[in-house]
């Protein structure tokens, strides 16, 4: 994994937005995996700015995003497809009709789990995934306990996970309930860009480079992709003891 320390949450983004940006100029219908979660909004934002400068255009761009909450409908304001809406691609000179989550409204969850996994497939498959990590070490919704070789599926989210996750209103009744991709699907990918900020998750970053290749961090998985690139800023990187990663991956 090619792992790189940079100085400030800005420049992570701007590091993955030159990443990104090197796909679609490549390949103009390029297909994105996106992730939702905070961690990728200095990323969205940096895009949505070189798109109004006309320095990426995303009209032949397809997205397919890794996760939604189950019992909420698209524009539920709680729902990633909502949030991604306003986040992002009603920024961008997307095609509305090219971005995909799973629904969260279906009313048969696990055959929309597998129609998205043979969406994703039909598609020819995603050629750059952007992903975040969770405090416990989870990427999507792949809680840790995942298999390694996990699809699409329906998932229960761990009480971390809804404890992060708790936005609020407060009588809201939180969903605990997601489909996400499988660790399985995400390694299929052509390329990962994972992105990681903040001191609260360095941990996660340590076990997920330096702890065991384990369904316990399901991240640790990501070690086995062959064109993975880890971009950190100081204080998610500063519980690692390796120095070699620092510059060279592991
Ligand atoms: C969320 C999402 C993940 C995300 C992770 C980290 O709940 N399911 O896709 O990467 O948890 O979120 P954040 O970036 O907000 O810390």
């Amino acid at each position: 994994m090619d792992v790189r320390i940079l100085e400030s949450v800005h420049a992570v983004a701007r590091k993955a937005a030159d990443i990104c940006c090197e796909w679609i100029r490549r390949k103009p219908d390029a297909r994105l995996g996106l992730a939702a979660g905070a961690t990728p909004q200095a990323l969205y934002t940096e895009l949505i700015e070189r798109n109004r400068r006309a320095e990426v255009s995303f009209a032949r761009v397809e997205t397919f995003n890794l996760d939604e909450y189950l019992g909420i409908g698209p524009d539920h304001p709680r729902s990633f497809r909502r949030a991604m809406r306003d986040g992002l691609f009603g920024e961008l000179d997307i095609d509305p009709a090219n971005t995909h989550l799973p629904r969260g409204d279906a009313a048969d969850p696990a055959a929309e789990a597998e129609a998205y996994e043979a969406a994703v497939r039909s598609r020819g498959g995603i050629d750059l995934q952007i992903l975040g990590i969770g405090r416990n070490g989870h990427i999507g919704f792949n809680e840790p306990g995942s298999s390694l070789d996990s699809r699409t599926r329906v998932v229960r989210l761990s009480p971390v996970t809804l404890r992060d996750n708790q936005l609020g209103p407060p009588d809201f009744e939180e969903p605990v309930e997601a489909i996400t991709m499988g660790i399985g699907t995400i390694l299929e990918a052509r390329a990962l860009l994972v992105l990681a900020t903040g001191a609260a998750k360095a941990r996660a970053v340590a076990a997920a480079l330096e702890g065991p290749l384990s369904p316990s961090c399901p991240a640790s998985a990501l070690r086995l992709h062959s064109d993975a690139t880890l971009l950190l800023d100081p204080e998610a990187a500063a519980d690692l003891r390796s120095t070699d990663v620092h510059e060279s991956g592991v």
